[in-house]
């Protein structure tokens, strides 16, 4: 049939351009590496920044709260799924971040399409940077407002996009470590702007929190900014959390809007409450282990120094940028054949000539592993 054969020519299409995606099975172990049948790798593509997914602490909690809770959340949290943890993890969630409230998700992803339904109208400008995450851009897309996008971290092209349009209401958002690139969003500046328009700063730290800033509050704790200065955070703990589910926060009002309006919250069953109870636990896990985010640090210098190459990021996510698909594509498979994972990273995740491999450094790196990196590194991309 006719229907058929339009579906299938999207993915013919994408073939010609080197862009479709292979997924790999994987078995992932506690040595950072991954299992392809009986080959192994180390594992330089997981978000597990801190190897907390692996804890031993963490797995015992989790089963723990298993045998206490069940396994579903089995209804929206507006239904019958918010219980006594998921009430005592927003509140956890407030404390460590430094506000009034929080409302839970079940990834970052909703979170994110959260604000669609309940903060954008259709009077409503989007202002996003052009390297916001997708789940941003979702969220303005399925909204009744306007989006527009200004040049990464750009602040002159910002501020010259709210002179021309003059919204009378508008929201402004950001990554707060750029999942790509890895590098950061000038808050401090966003926030004069925000103020100087009235625009409502929304700033996600998926890949700051735990991570940085003193107590693994993220970029917002590192750069002293407030519930005041950034009126809305998200985050997911599907990355150095080292489990699933996400949040916003930000003071009562707002989250009770959200809670009230947010598609993405009420129409999906609520996280887990053995998810939600050993969160609370791992959050309070993060805040001590400053010790990890030291060796974070550690293994970040230790990687750069090693690299004959300047990548642009000073964080964890290190981008080896090639440009074209298929050498990007050629690059992953020799380095594959070094025994390194490293996934590579092609349009639309990222933009046209701006293929990449994407190394994701983790605390449980070892420095032989990290040496292994970037030898091969230098020898593959020249
Ligand atoms: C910046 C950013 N926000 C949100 C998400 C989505 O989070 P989750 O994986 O929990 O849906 C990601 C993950 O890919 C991300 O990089």
């Amino acid at each position: 049939m006719k229907i058929f054969e339009q579906i299938y020519s999207t993915v013919t299409h994408l073939e010609n351009l080197s862009l479709t995606r292979q997924r790999q099975e994987v078995n992932v172990d506690s040595e950072n590496r991954v299992t392809i049948g009986e080959q192994h790798y180390i594992n330089f593509s997981s978000n597990d920044y801190l190897g907390l997914a692996q804890d031993p602490r963490i797995k015992e909690w989790y089963k723990t709260n298993i045998d206490k809770y069940g396994c579903s959340g089995s209804s929206s949290q507006l239904i019958c799924g918010y219980t006594s943890a998921h009430r005592q993890l927003e509140q956890a969630i407030a404390d460590f971040f430094g506000r009034e409230d929080a409302l839970l998700f079940s990834s970052g992803y909703l979170a994110n399409l959260s604000i669609a339904s309940s903060i954008i109208d259709n009077k409503t400008f989007v202002f996003q940077d052009k390297k916001c995450h997708a789940s941003l851009i979702d969220a303005a897309r399925l909204s009744d407002g306007k989006l527009v996008r200004y040049r990464h971290n750009d602040m002159t092209h910002l501020s010259s996009l709210l002179k021309k349009y003059k919204p009378e209401k508008s929201i402004l958002m950001t990554d707060g470590i750029f999942s790509m690139d890895g590098d950061k969003a000038k808050l401090k500046e966003l926030i004069e702007i925000s103020r100087q328009y009235e625009s409502l700063l929304l700033v996600d730290d998926a890949h700051g929190i735990a991570t940085i800033g003193d107590t693994g509050g993220g970029l917002l704790q590192q750069q002293s900014c407030s519930q005041q200065d950034i009126p809305l955070l998200t985050g997911t703990f599907g990355k150095a959390f080292g489990m699933s589910g996400a949040f916003v926060a930000g003071d009562k009002r707002l989250i009770n809007v959200m809670q009230q309006q947010s598609r993405s919250y009420i129409y999906t069953t609520a996280l887990p409450p053995a998810t939600a109870a050993t969160l609370i636990q791992v959050i309070a896990l993060v805040k001590e282990s400053k010790k990890l985010r030291e060796q974070l640090i550690t293994n970040i210098a230790t990687f750069k120094q090693g690299l004959n190459k300047e990548t642009g990021s000073d964080t964890h996510i290190q981008p080896i940028i090639i440009g074209n698909n298929e050498k990007t594509i050629t690059a992953g498979k020799q380095l594959m054949d070094k025994g390194l994972f490293t996934v590579c990273i092609r349009p639309p995740t990222v933009e046209k000539n701006s293929s990449r491999i994407r190394i994701s450094l983790s605390a449980a790196h070892t420095a032989l592993q990290l040496k292994k990196l970037t030898d091969s590194l230098n020898q593959v991309i020249n």
